[in-house]
């Protein structure tokens, strides 16, 4: 009968789970995370990312530069209306851009610059709110 015919039921059916389960985690992650958390988070990948970057891991460099520009990209992530905080924000994000870019093309020169273009801008938003935070 239909027996010559092979429909590839289980296959569909298995990638509709993954991006079920994939978009349940990225939810689950998200959700309410407070502020701390984000920013535990933002520290683990960045680590990550340094590791892969010297490896030169490109599949693991795009999936935290991902992750970053997604931590960044949320709402708990903007405590501030600062313009010196949104410019930083928009660099940091730029950066992973950047930095997914690179990765796409197994440019190993292109990721370590990215990576040290992301790092300076954690660096100079760190310092911006230390000294912001000092003024009366
Ligand atoms: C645009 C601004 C901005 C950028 C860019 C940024 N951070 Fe942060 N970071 C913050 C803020 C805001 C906090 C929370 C400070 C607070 O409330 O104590 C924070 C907190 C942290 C903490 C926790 C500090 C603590 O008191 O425990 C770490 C670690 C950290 N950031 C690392 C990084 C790293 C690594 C990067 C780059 C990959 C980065 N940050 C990029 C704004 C930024």
């Amino acid at each position: 009968m239909d027996a010559s015919r092979k429909r590839p039921r289980g296959l569909p059916a298995l990638l509709a789970m993954a991006v079920l389960l994939t978009a349940a985690a990225f939810h689950a992650g998200q959700s309410d995370p407070t502020k701390e958390e984000l920013m535990r988070v933002k520290k683990s990948y960045a680590h990550r990312l340094l590791d892969a970057v010297v490896l030169q891991d490109y599949p693991t460099i795009r999936e935290e530069a991902f992750r970053l520009k997604a931590v960044a990209e949320t709402e708990d992530w903007n405590i501030s209306t600062d313009e010196v905080y949104v410019r930083n924000t928009d660099a940091f994000i730029r950066a992973a851009d950047s930095l997914m870019k690179a990765a796409d093309t197994k440019n190993a020169e292109g990721t370590a610059l990215a990576y040290m273009d992301l790092t300076l801008q954690c660096v100079q938003c760190h310092r911006h709110m230390k000294e912001s935070s000092r003024l009366p």
